[in-house]
C-alpha cells in the first residue's frame, strides 16, 4: 500500500517505491511536514516526528502558545499569521486584510488519481498505479477550504502533488498566490540544481549551492521559456551524476511560473512551486473552486541519472498520450533551413523525390503556407493555404509528395496574429492588449487572447478546416514571442490580472479538441525551438522541437540539459546543413547525425543539393536510426560524459532488460597528444557477459561498468569526432 494512515495520531506516511514521505497534523490542526527521502519503516514514526517550539522575534497563534509557525515544518503554509518564510498560499478577503491560516479537516484515501479539471497532468493507465490522498484543510475565519492532494506511485519514485481552493464563505476572496506544492527539508545541505538558457541556447545546466535568504527559478513571460525551464533538483551536496539523493521537482504547465527556495534562520530549507504569484490575481466567487497545476516530485537516490529516468518512466507513459506515444515516429525532412520562406509546391516536391530516394519517410511544409506570408512581417491568423504561392491547393500538394512516397506535415503558429493580417483588421481587439497602449511587438507580430471564447472556437474551426482538406501526418505547433500588454478588457477590473492563467485554460482546451478531433496527427510542439519545452505541452504532444540551434556541438550541451527532466523520445533533433546557420560552424555530415540521433530524428536542409557523398551518409543515418530506434525510445537513458564540463561528451541507451545497449561518445575539438579516453559504461548488468561489436571485445558488466575502456579512433580524425558502439550480450 502506498498511503498508510495512523488515524490516531494522525500521521500520513506516503511511500513511493523506495522513497517515504512523512506528515502529521499537530492537536491544534496544523499539518506539518515531517520527512521526505529513502523509504522509512513504519515503526519508527514516534522516533523521527518533532515538534520544535517558539523562538524570540517568530510570534506563536493564540491558542498554541508553544509553538511558532515560523518554526514548523508546513506542507502548505499561509501568510500573515506568524510564519515569514516563503508562504504556498496568500488570499485578499473583501476588505483586503491578508492572512490565511489552514487548519486539517479531513482526509481520505482514493485509488487511482482524480483529473484535474481544465490542466494536463499525469495520468495512470491502470488505476493500481497509484492511490491518492486527499487532505481537506480550512481557514474557517475566511471560508476557504483547501483540498491539498498526494497522489503516490507505488512502482515509481514519484509523488505528484496539486491544489483545490474552495470559497465556502459568502462573500468573494482574492487569491494573490497558490502554489501547487511546498516541500520542506530537514536541513539545507543542498544544492539547487537549474536549466537556464535563451533563444537558441537552451537548457544549460547550472548547480549552485542553497544559501540563507530565497533564490527563484522562474518565469515571468507567459509561457515556460527557454529562459529557464520550470524544474529543479535539489541534490546533495555529494550527490553526482550516478550516487547520492536528489529530489526533482516539475511544473505541468506551460505559463509563467515561479519555484523558490528558502533556507530559513533554523537551517531548513522550503521549496514551493506553481503558478507564478507575480502580477496573478484569482477571484473567487461564492462556491468558485480553483485548482493549480499539478507539481511532480522525483526522489532518487542513485544521482541525477536515477532522477532523470524516473521522469523519463513516468513521462512516456504516465503524460505523453495518443496513438503516437509508444510508435515509432518518421524520419521527416523539414523545409525551414532548406528554404525559409521562399518555397513553392514545385520546391518541396523536388524536396520529397530526394528524401524518398535515402529513405526519409515525411516532409514538413514549415511557416510561409498560408495568407501572405513571405516574411515574418504579415499574415499570422490566416489560416487559409495561400494556392498562387504554392501553385496548387494543399490537397495537391500533399497527393504529390505522398506519390513521392512520403507522408505531409504542415506548421502552424496558432496563438499569434500579425497586425498586417486579414484577421487582424476584422479583429483588432483579439489580441492581448490594453486599450490606448500601443502593442509591443516581437517578432513583429502580437498574442492572441486565448481566454476568449470566440479565439478559441476560430482556432478549432480554422486548423480543423486545413486539416480536414488534406492527408495530413504531422503538426507542428509553433509559438515564437513572449506576452506583453497581458489584458483582457472584457474581464471586470477584479478579475483583470486572471489574464496568464486563463490564456492557458483557453489554449489547453483548444489543444484537447485539436489533438482528440485528430487522433492520427503525430503533433509536435515548438517555441522558436525550445522555448516551451514542459510537460504540459508534452501531455498534448508527444515530442518538442528542442532548440532553433541546429548546430551539432552546440545541441551536444541542449539535448544533454534537456535530457535532466525530459525522456530522449520528445527530443526534436535533426541533421541540418553546414556552415551551420546559427553558428556558422562546419561539422563532418557523421558527426551531425550521430548526434541527432538522441532524439527524434530527421532532416532540415535542402537535400535537393546535397553532394553525393552526404546522400549515401543519409542512406547509413536512416539505417542507423532505425536499427537502434528501440534502444533509443524505449531504453533507459544514461549520461556518461558531460558536455559542460570539458570537450566531450558521451551518453548510452540500454535496453530494458539490459541484454544491449547503444553508447555514443563524442569529441569536439581535437588536442595533439591527448590522453586516452577511457568510458564507464552504465545501467547493464553486472553478471551478464557482453560484446562491444565495434572494438570486437567481450567483457563483463561489471568490468564494462568499473573499469570501461578506451574510446576507439577519435584522437586520430581531427575536430567534431563520434562514434557508435552496439553493446550486445553473448
Ligand atoms: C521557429 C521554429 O523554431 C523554427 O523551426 C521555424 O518553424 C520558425 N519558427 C518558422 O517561423
Amino acid at each position: 500500500m502506498a498511503i498508510i494512515i495512523d488515524e490516531n495520531k494522525k500521521i500520513f506516511k506516503l511511500d513511493a517505491k523506495d522513497s517515504s514521505y512523512l506528515m502529521q497534523v499537530s492537536k491544534q490542526g496544523y499539518l506539518y511536514h515531517v520527512y521526505y527521502g529513502a523509504h522509512v519503516s513504519d515503526n519508527d514514526l514516534d522516533h523521527i516526528l518533532q515538534l520544535t517550539g517558539g523562538a524570540s522575534f517568530s510570534p506563536s497563534p493564540a491558542d498554541a502558545p508553544e509553538l511558532s509557525l515560523d518554526m514548523l515544518l508546513l506542507e502548505y503554509p499561509g501568510t500573515g499569521t506568524g510564519d515569514f518564510r516563503v508562504p504556498a498560499l496568500t488570499v485578499k478577503d473583501t476588505r483586503g486584510a491578508s492572512a490565511v491560516c489552514l487548519r486539517y479537516v479531513s482526509h481520505k484515501v482514493i485509488e487511482g488519481k482524480p483529473a484535474l479539471p481544465g490542466l494536463p497532468a499525469v495520468y495512470l493507465n491502470e488505476n493500481s498505479e497509484a492511490q491518492t490522498l486527499e487532505i481537506s484543510m480550512e481557514d474557517a475565519l475566511l471560508g476557504l477550504k483547501a483540498k491539498l492532494y498526494y497522489c503516490v506511485f507505488e512502482e515509481l519514485n514519484v509523488i505528484t502533488r496539486w491544489v483545490q481552493l474552495e470559497n465556502g464563505s459568502a462573500e468573494n476572496l482574492t487569491i494573490d498566490r497558490a502554489m501547487s506544492a511546498c516541500v520542506e527539508f530537514l536541513t539545507a545541505d543542498y544544492d539547487m540544481l537549474g536549466l537556464y538558457g535563451s533563444w537558441a541556447r537552451e537548457r544549460t545546466v547550472e548547480r549552485v549551492a542553497l544559501r540563507h535568504g530565497t533564490q527563484a527559478l522562474q518565469s515571468r513571460r507567459g509561457s515556460s521559456s527557454h529562459q529557464m525551464n520550470p524544474f529543479t533538483a535539489l541534490c546533495a551536496r555529494d550527490a553526482t551524476e550516478d550516487r547520492g539523493e536528489v529530489f526533482g521537482f516539475n511544473l505541468v504547465y506551460s505559463g509563467s511560473y515561479l519555484i523558490e527556495a528558502e533556507v530559513s534562520q533554523m537551517d531548513s530549507a522550503r521549496l514551493v512551486l506553481g503558478i507564478n504569484p507575480y502580477d496573478f490575481e484569482w477571484e473567487l466567487e461564492p462556491g468558485d473552486v480553483f485548482t493549480t497545476p499539478e507539481a511532480v516530485l522525483v526522489y532518487s537516490s542513485e544521482g541525477l541519472g536515477g532522477m532523470s529516468r524516473t521522469f523519463h518512466k513516468l513521462y512516456r507513459k504516465n503524460l505523453c498520450r495518443g496513438q503516437w506515444r509508444d510508435k515509432k515516429r518518421p524520419i521527416l525532412i523539414n523545409n525551414w533551413e532548406a528554404t525559409y520562406f521562399k518555397f513553392n509546391a514545385d520546391k518541396l516536391v523536388a524536396i520529397a523525390h530526394e528524401a524518398a530516394k535515402v529513405g526519409i519517410e515525411m516532409l514538413v511544409m514549415d511557416d510561409g503556407w498560408f495568407g501572405k506570408r513571405d516574411d515574418d512581417h504579415s499574415g499570422l491568423g490566416d489560416w487559409k493555404v495561400n494556392e498562387a504561392k504554392l501553385g496548387c491547393t494543399l490537397r495537391e500538394l500533399v497527393e504529390r509528395v505522398k506519390a513521392e512516397g512520403l507522408r505531409f506535415g504542415i506548421w502552424f503558429e496558432p496563438e499569434m496574429i500579425s497586425p498586417d493580417s486579414d484577421l487582424y483588421r476584422a479583429h483588432p481587439d483579439w489580441c492581448l492588449h490594453i486599450p490606448g497602449r500601443p502593442g509591443t511587438l516581437g517578432r513583429n507580430q502580437l498574442v492572441l487572447d486565448l481566454s476568449k471564447t470566440a479565439v478559441q472556437e476560430y482556432l478549432v474551426e480554422s486548423l480543423s478546416a486545413v486539416l480536414h482538406s488534406a492527408d495530413i501526418s504531422y503538426v507542428k505547433w509553433d509559438f515564437n514571442r513572449n506576452m506583453t500588454e497581458a489584458n483582457n478588457p472584457d474581464l471586470p477590473a477584479a478579475k483583470s490580472r486572471e489574464i496568464w492563467h486563463r490564456y492557458y485554460l483557453g489554449l489547453y482546451k483548444v489543444l484537447e479538441e485539436i489533438t482528440s478531433q485528430f487522433p492520427q496527427i503525430l503533433f509536435e510542439s515548438c517555441s522558436g525551438g525550445g522555448g516551451r519545452f514542459d510537460p504540459g505541452m508534452l501531455y498534448y504532444m508527444p515530442q518538442t522541437w528542442c532548440s532553433d540551434d541546429t548546430d551539432a556541438v552546440e545541441r551536444l550541451k541542449i539535448q544533454y540539459g534537456t535530457s535532466m527532466v525530459y525522456p530522449v523520445n520528445s527530443i526534436g533533433a535533426h541533421v541540418s546543413a553546414v556552415p551551420n546557420h546559427q553558428t556558422m560552424r562546419t561539422t563532418p555530415f557523421q558527426f551531425r547525425g550521430d548526434v541527432a540521433l538522441m532524439g527524434t530524428f530527421g532532416y532540415e536542409l535542402d537535400i535537393t543539393k546535397l553532394p553525393e557523398e552526404d546522400l549515401d551518409m543519409i542512406e547509413d543515418q536512416v539505417e542507423k536510426f532505425h536499427d537502434y530506434h528501440p534502444l533509443i525510445f524505449h531504453g533507459d537513458f544514461y549520461r556518461l560524459i558531460n558536455p559542460f564540463e570539458g570537450n566531450e561528451a558521451a551518453w548510452m541507451f540500454v535496453s530494458e532488460d539490459k541484454s544491449e545497449a547503444l553508447v555514443q561518445c563524442f569529441l569536439v575539438q581535437n588536442r595533439p597528444n591527448a590522453p586516452a579516453r577511457r568510458v564507464k559504461l552504465r545501467g547493464l548488468d553486472p553478471e551478464m557477459r557482453y560484446k562491444v561489436e565495434e572494438l570486437g571485445v567481450r567483457m563483463h558488466g561489471d568490468s564494462l561498468m568499473n573499469a570501461g575502456f578506451i574510446i576507439p579512433d577519435m584522437w586520430v580524425c581531427g575536430d567534431y569526432q563520434s562514434v557508435c558502439l552496439t553493446v550486445k550480450r553473448v
